[in-house]
């Protein structure tokens, strides 16, 4: 059965909610750094998996466009995001609306980012064997989930009802080792401003939506003020929470 996919029902959730975090930019300059320091060579293919409106991809591409010839290709199954991210640039990119679980394989790729899409994936280890298939000789994929001790993922299962699951981090790990896959590991802070919650805000409107999967007005008055109390109980004296991502770069 298909995961329940906020993005498909709620795809402006994913850019309000950039706008209330550094994570983004943070992700960025790791991808860029990483391609930088690892490729000598001009021409580089990048594929984004589950790249919604290119908040990510788009500064990516146009800063690595500078020293090199990227072919880029994006894959998203939201046609509303997909249409968004053609309206934000000018660079060429070969978009592929479709469902990557639905796809027999994937363009060969030197590097691939697949940042916090795993969480909607059905079927983890054959979308991974697809993912390693794609990627030749001296290549990279980056891999971003939530960490499961990080604030926001403490939020989400309580809110979520998701304690009993084993973390998506441990289950990503379990599989790579068992496929003899070489990984690094890196746990990476940012922040997420919450304050908006204190006294709901458009802002705090979108954390509840974007910690509870619903869209606000199918959520119950009480609950929405346990949320906010809970959400708030988390967060510092600026109004920020920290959060944690695991990073796991796999070189072939
Ligand atoms: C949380 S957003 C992450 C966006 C971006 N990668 C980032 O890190 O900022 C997840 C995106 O993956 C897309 N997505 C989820 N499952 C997908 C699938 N099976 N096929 C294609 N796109 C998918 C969603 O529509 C959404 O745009």
């Amino acid at each position: 059965m298909r995961n329940n996919n906020m993005y498909s029902e709620n795809p402006s959730i994913f850019q309000k909610f950039v706008l209330l975090t550094n994570q983004k930019q943070i992700l960025i300059d790791k991808v860029v750094r990483k391609i930088r320091n690892n490729y000598s060579k001009r021409n580089i293919k990048f594929l984004d998996i589950g790249c919604a409106d290119g908040a990510v991809t788009i500064p990516i591409i146009e800063e690595l466009s500078k020293s090199n010839n990227i072919t880029t290709t994006g894959i998203e199954y939201s046609k509303t995001l997909l249409n968004d991210f053609k309206n934000n640039t000018d660079i060429k990119v070969n978009f592929i609306n479709k469902d990557v679980e639905l796809l027999e394989e994937l363009p060969l790729s030197d590097f691939v980012l697949i940042s916090h899409v795993l969480p909607y994936i059905n079927d983890l280890e054959s979308f991974l064997d697809k993912v390693i298939k794609a990627l030749p000789k001296n290549s990279i994929a980056l891999i971003v989930v939530s960490n499961p001790l990080s604030n926001d993922t403490k939020i989400k299962n309580q809110m979520l009802d998701k304690k009993t699951k084993e973390p998506l981090s441990t289950k990503i790990q379990e599989l790579l080792n068992k496929k003899k896959i070489l990984f690094e590991k890196e746990v990476i802070e940012s922040t997420m401003d919450v304050s908006g919650l204190h006294n709901m805000s458009e802002d705090g409107k979108t954390l509840i939506e974007f910690f509870n999967h619903k869209k606000i007005d199918k959520i119950p008055y009480n609950d929405i003020q346990n949320m906010r109390k809970l959400i708030l109980s988390y967060a510092n004296q600026e109004g920020h929470l920290i959060k944690k991502e695991d990073y796991f770069w796999i070189s072939i």
